[in-house]
């Protein structure tokens, strides 16, 4: 089964509000998005949104650029039924996140929440970077959420990488200033404890072409 077809049918067999990552509210998320960008026209990408109702939050608050991207076309389509009319406002790509064709340098503040983590191969991680650095503004903002060094060892029956702040902040580099890290402990719908590692990262490429 690949990638496409695995979350498809993860969607397809519970509700958003039963799979273990689901937040009533994103808040975290929602709290770093608003302290690094403030101004509502900023341009957000959740990457890997999936279902997840950060999307609700930010329309509520009038954010006017948001993109919603995740490889479950299925996934995309119950936000978009909870958001009704309010969905239009959105973009919404079903894609892979390695491959997407996002425009250069057209992002203010790339999400990314229990995605990255499920990148097992030094060259899928690469080319995430890479995407990160071609599709990221100069002096944009990344927020990495992965699962933490003591987290669990599989999401969603896929094995996962876990991090450390400076383990995650490495596959980045240098280009890629280390603002905030936090701990989170998710509570799963099923009452499962989850914890989670945040990094809040400044892009600051040195090269003037970037
Ligand atoms: C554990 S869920 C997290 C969903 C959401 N970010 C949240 O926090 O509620 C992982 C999500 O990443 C999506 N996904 C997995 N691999 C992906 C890829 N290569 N490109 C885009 N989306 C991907 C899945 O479909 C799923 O919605």
């Amino acid at each position: 089964m690949d990638s496409k077809q695995h979350w498809e049918s993860v969607y397809g067999a519970k509700s958003p509000t039963e799979v273990s990552w689901f937040q009533r509210e994103a808040t975290l998320s929602l709290r770093l998005i608003r302290e690094i960008a403030p101004n509502r026209s900023a341009a957000i990408l959740d990457v890997g949104g999936g279902a997840s109702t950060l999307v609700d939050s930010l329309v509520s608050l009038d954010y006017s650029a948001v993109t919603v991207l995740d490889i479950a076309a299925n996934a995309l389509a119950a936000a978009q039924a909870r958001l009704g009319t309010r969905a239009a406002g959105v973009r919404w790509m079903a894609d892979d996140v390695l491959h997407a064709g996002l425009p250069d340098r057209s992002i203010d503040v790339w999400h990314d929440r229990a995605v990255f983590h499920f990148l097992l191969s030094e060259e899928d991680r690469r080319s995430y970077v890479e995407q990160v650095r071609r599709v990221v503004r100069r002096h944009g903002h990344v927020i990495l959420a992965t699962f933490a060094e003591d987290g669990p060892t599989r999401c969603s029956g896929l094995p996962v990488e876990r991090y450390d702040a400076q383990r995650l902040h490495s596959q980045f580099g240098d280009e890629f200033r280390l603002l905030t890290t936090l701990r989170e402990e998710h509570r799963t719908p099923s009452g499962g404890s989850q914890l989670f590692r945040y990094c809040v990262c400044a892009f600051d490429p040195v090269s003037a072409a970037a």
